[in-house]
C-alpha cells in the first residue's frame, strides 16, 4: 500500500483550515507543501507563514518540499514552521551534502528531489544520508501538468539501486499522479504518492484519497 501526500498547493487558499481538516479526517499520510520562490521554478506559491498556519491545524506530518535557490537560508525558518522532512533540488545545492546535514541538525528528514532530465545514478554517493528522494514527474513550478513518462523508468532504477545496496531512503512520486499510473508508480517501486490536482478537484477528495492508497 502506498503512502499518499496531497499537495496543498492545490488546496483552497481562502479555506486552507477546511481543506486541512479534510486531510486530518482523510487516509492521508503527510501533507506536501510546495514552496517555490519565482527564481528557482518560474512561480511563487508562498513562504514560512503559510507554513506555520498549516502546521497549526495539521494532524499529519508536514512534508515540505523547498523549490527555491540556495535553501539553506531557510532550513531553520521552515523547520521552525513545522516542517518533519525538508526535501531540496538536487539542481539548486551546489554543496549538496553540507545542505543535507544542515537540514539533519534542525531536526528535520531530508530529502533531494530530482527534475525530470536529472539522473537518479547522480544521487550515487548522497543516497546513504537521505531519508527520501523526490522524483519529479513533471518540471516543478505548476500544479495540474501531464505526467512526464520516464519516471517509471526512473524509479525502477532507482528502486533496483536501493535494494542491491540495501538503504531504507523512500521513494516519492510528485507531479500529475492520478488513480491511472498510480498503480504501475507503486509497482516500481514508488513508497509515497504526491498529489494536488486529483485529490483537491476529484468531487469526492477523501474517496480519492483513500483509493490511491489502495494502488
Ligand atoms: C509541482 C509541485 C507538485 C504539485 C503537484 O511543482 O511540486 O507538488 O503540487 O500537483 P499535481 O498533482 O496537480 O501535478
Ligand atoms: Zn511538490
Amino acid at each position: 500500500m502506498a503512502s499518499i501526500a496531497p499537495s496543498i498547493l492545490a488546496a483552497d487558499f481562502a479555506n486552507l483550515q477546511r481543506d486541512i481538516e479534510m486531510l486530518n479526517a482523510s487516509d492521508a499520510d503527510f501533507i506536501h507543501v510546495d514552496i517555490m520562490d519565482g527564481m528557482f521554478v518560474p512561480n511563487i506559491s508562498f513562504g514560512m507563514p503559510v507554513c506555520e498556519a498549516v502546521n497549526r491545524y495539521a494532524r499529519k506530518p508536514l512534508d515540505v518540499h523547498l523549490m527555491i535557490e540556495q535553501p539553506d537560508r531557510y532550513l531553520e525558518a521552515f523547520r521552525k514552521a513545522g516542517a518533519n522532512g525538508i526535501t531540496v533540488h538536487y539542481e539548486a545545492c551546489p554543496h549538496l551534502h553540507s545542505t543535507v546535514q544542515h537540514i539533519r541538525e534542525t531536526g528535520a528528514a531530508p530529502g533531494v528531489a530530482l527534475n525530470p532530465h536529472t539522473p537518479v545514478e547522480l544521487l550515487t554517493d548522497i543516497l546513504p544520508e537521505l531519508s527520501l528522494v523526490l522524483i519529479m514527474s513533471v518540471n516543478p513550478g505548476f500544479g495540474g501538468q501531464k505526467f512526464i513518462e520516464n519516471t517509471y523508468n526512473k524509479i525502477a532504477r532507482l528502486h533496483r539501486i536501493r535494494q542491491e545496496r540495501g538503504l531504507s531512503f523512500r521513494i516519492e512520486v510528485d507531479g500529475g499522479v492520478n488513480l491511472g499510473n498510480a498503480p504501475l508508480l507503486v509497482k516500481e517501486g514508488a513508497d509515497i504518492l504526491v498529489a494536488g490536482s486529483f485529490v483537491f478537484s476529484a468531487e469526492n477528495p477523501r474517496e480519492t484519497i483513500a483509493q490511491l492508497k489502495q494502488s
